[in-house]
């Protein structure tokens, strides 16, 4: 699929106003997305576990103005008017137009909430990004009823991706993959795909429990961190390892070896801190805490034997994988010994999710 397949024929009906509201989730990469091209085309593929705690939901009204000169848009988070958060949908709404020729038709209210807290170091673009994208494909809809719910995704997909890149695999569940290979049969550097091929019961119902080890604001965006890319000494190596690492995946995903399995994981994480370690210039978003966290969790994974992992995005937060079925031994190790090292005591228990819902359609 092309590009050009996402812009529209001429719409079939009109709509005046109305409203539609979506719920979408975050979503945890397993392998990372790190380094793009331009408007979000990954330099690798990746893939995550979408997520079922951590969503934004999005109420997006509409009604039609007299001229169409520019975008008319208001965003509120938590019914609260956010001024500077224009600035970002602007320039998402400029990249998806040729796509959505009707948003400078319409004066949009934007009112948006999370189940987490804002400042919780969690990035809220995956599911802002998506929850925005499902709204405007909702509207679409309704200016052409024919479209299949097959499309109605991977244009959501697609759209996702341009306000921002992981926000693409935040639309469905629950393994998502992203960015062409040779690995995934239909994969895509334009939207996110449902990974197609066997996957065992132990990674059915993961648990991530998400330990908010720092709250801050990050010293370095991630755009900041993906441009870093662009002449890094390691990156051929890196996007290189990225498409080896989603081939070795695939027989560990089929035959449920989780040793395997966290071995990789932790490798891409680390991998991805060690790449902004190594930018020009370089920085480190891991917090004292952080390597806390790491060291008792590979401690206590040799102590018991259980199948505990950890992975890591752009930031200080540690995410604890693990089985559903050993959840309750860890889940007390967690509260008992790394707990202590989040801010304020915070985490958030999350799991392995299957994707938005609309909640107005
Ligand atoms: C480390 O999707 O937040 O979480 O495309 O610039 O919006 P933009 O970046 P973003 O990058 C996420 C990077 C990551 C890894 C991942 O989710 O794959």
């Amino acid at each position: 699929m092309i590009e050009q397949q996402f812009i529209p024929q001429a719409y079939s009906n009109t709509v005046s106003q109305g409203t539609v509201s979506w719920e979408s989730p975050s979503n945890i990469a397993l392998i990372k997305y790190w380094g793009k091209k331009k408007d979000q085309i990954p330099e690798n593929p990746s893939i995550s576990f979408t997520l079922n705690a951590c969503k934004t939901t999005t109420v997006l009204s509409y009604s039609k103005k007299e001229e169409t000169s520019g975008f008319d848009f208001e965003v509120y988070l938590d019914g609260e008017h956010k001024p500077d958060f224009q600035p970002k949908i602007k320039t998402f709404f400029e990249r998806v137009f040729v796509y959505l020729p009707f948003l400078k038709d319409y004066s949009f209210k934007i009112e948006t909430s999370n189940t987490f807290p804002h400042s919780s170091g969690i990035a809220s673009s995956a599911s802002g990004m998506s929850a925005l994208a499902l709204c405007l494909m909702s509207l679409e809809n309704q200016f052409a009823p024919e479209m299949t719910s097959e499309f109605f995704n991977k244009k959501a997909s697609f759209l996702s991706r341009l306000g921002s890149g992981s926000a693409c695999r935040s639309i469905e569940g629950d393994l998502i993959v992203w960015g062409e290979n040779k690995t995934v049969k239909g994969s895509s550097d334009l939207f996110g795909v449902k990974y197609p091929y066997a996957v065992h019961e132990n990674f059915k119902s993961y648990q991530d429990t998400i330990l908010l080890v720092d709250k801050g604001e990050k010293q370095v965006s991630s755009t900041v961190g993906h441009n870093l890319m662009h002449g890094h000494p390691f990156a051929v190596q890196r996007f290189a390892q990225a498409h080896d690492n989603l081939a070795k995946l695939k027989p560990i995903l089929e035959s449920g070896d989780l040793d395997a399995f966290i071995a990789l994981i932790e490798s891409e994480a680390l991998t991805l801190h060690a790449m902004m370690m190594t930018s020009m210039p370089y920085f480190i978003l891991m917090k004292p805490n952080t390597l806390e966290v790491i060291n008792k969790i590979w401690a206590f994974r040799k102590e018991t034997g259980l199948n505990v992992g950890f992975t890591l995005d752009a930031g200080a937060n540690v995410h604890v994988l693990y089985p559903k079925a050993e959840a309750e031994a860890i889940l007390d190790f967690i509260k008992k010994e790394l707990v202590v090292h989040c801010q304020n005591g915070q985490f958030i228990c999350d799991e392995i999710g299957f994707g938005a819902k609309a909640l107005t359609k």
